[in-house]
């Protein structure tokens, strides 16, 4: 075989995500409550699943390469002019291109160490240095980001606000802050994947021609369309021309266009489907304390449990939880591996989980008595 590209040839062999349909090929068997992947269990608005549907019949033609109507109601929604967005598939597409914009062999790019990884999959990708700062108290260290970035005069700054894995929050002076303490020749990335979830005065205002900052978002998460793939930009005009330079040209679909579009139409299920995750948070947070664990508070549409030992007991306690047959997930790295992540879910798979969780906990703790709390 031909030699693969150096940069790739040194990456470890990986696979970024395990994802649920891995694991049920694996286990012969579904699972019964899908609570691990921070989907939208909810699902589009009806409004959306009809738009979705008249689009199937159009979907032997390429979408808009512009996305242009898409990127005017977005214009309409954000006050961004349409010169500032780009359209990308879902936040992780972007990702990829704002990396390449900015970052090549050897440079030095900041993230949050167990913070959201696909970001740093790109980043490896590029051959850049990756400096991965700790969680300070289960929140991304913005401080930590922004002294490491000057340390190590760095092209990129990524942080997610709120952040996956712990579904903490900063307010936006916190990130207005980082952005000011950043050097001049340095971009901050800030993934928002989950704002709309997050309390007012979480999302900081940047000059609109803040030629420093790309902010991006996605329709995966409170609108219920991760699997159209659908997410985008905001940043400077001159860097929505960078992405253009770059980006898949036809790597948004037509159908998925069309049902992202027919999604900001539909305010009121927004609405809607933030109720009910407040609602499942708070119930989340019960059933942790129903079993003597506490649910760190979260601005997301999923909560870390803390199962009050350290990253042996969590992992023990998510095999039991997966062995019966719900999907969940947990944190990477230690300390925040002392957690497991739940989605909100309906009701019925949140009446599941709370089913699950005390037999998961007896089970792992008969199983690793060394380890348990
Ligand atoms: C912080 C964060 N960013 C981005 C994504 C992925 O977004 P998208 O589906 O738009 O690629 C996720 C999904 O879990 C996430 O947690």
């Amino acid at each position: 075989m031909p030699p693969f590209n150096p940069i790739v040839a040194a990456l470890p062999a990986t696979v970024p995500f395990v994802g649920p349909e891995t694991q049920e090929r694996a286990r012969g068997r579904s699972f019964l409550a899908r609570l691990g992947a921070n989907e939208s269990v909810f699902g589009p608005a009806p409004a959306v699943r009809a738009a979705v549907a008249r689009a199937a019949d159009e979907a032997w033609a390429y979408g808009d390469p512009e996305a242009f109507e898409l990127r005017n109601a977005l214009s309409a929604l954000t006050g961004a002019a349409p010169e500032r967005i780009t359209v990308g598939s879902g936040i992780d597409g972007l990702l990829g291109v704002a990396a390449r914009l900015f970052a090549g062999h050897g440079d030095a790019v900041v993230t949050s160490l167990g913070g959201y990884p696909t970001f740093s999959y790109h980043v490896d990708g590029l051959g850049a240095r990756r400096v991965s700062v700790p969680y300070r108290d289960d929140r991304e260290d913005w401080e930590g980001l922004a002294a490491a970035a000057r340390a190590e005069r760095a092209r990129i700054v990524y942080i997610a606000n709120p952040d996956n894995p712990m579904g903490t929050v900063w307010p936006a002076q916190a990130i207005c802050d980082l952005r000011a303490a950043l050097p001049e020749d340095c971009m901050l990335f800030l993934d928002e994947a989950y704002l709309d979830f997050a309390p007012e005065g979480t999302a900081p205002e940047f000059p609109a021609d803040d030629p420093g900052v790309i902010r991006f978002r996605t329709f995966s998460k409170a609108y219920g369309l991760a699997g159209l793939r659908v997410g985008y930009a905001l940043s400077a005009p001159e860097i929505a021309r960078g992405f253009d330079k770059l980006r898949n040209h036809f790597g948004v679909g037509r159908v998925a266009q069309a049902g992202a579009l027919a999604a900001l139409g539909a305010q009121d299920w927004l609405a809607e489907v933030v109720a009910q995750v407040a609602r499942g948070r708070s119930r989340l947070a019960l059933i942790a304390e129903e079993n003597g664990l506490a649910a760190i508070p979260s601005a997301t549409n999923f909560a870390a449990i803390d199962c009050g030992g350290d990253g042996e007991f969590a992992r023990a306690v998510l095999r039991e939880v997966v062995a019966r047959d719900v999907f969940i997930r947990m944190p990477g790295v230690a300390p925040l591996d002392r957690c497991i992540r739940v989605s909100v879910g309906t009701e019925a798979d949140l009446d599941l989980f709370a089913d699950v969780l005390p037999q998961a906990l007896a089970a792992a703790k008969a199983g690793r008595g060394r380890n348990a709390p």
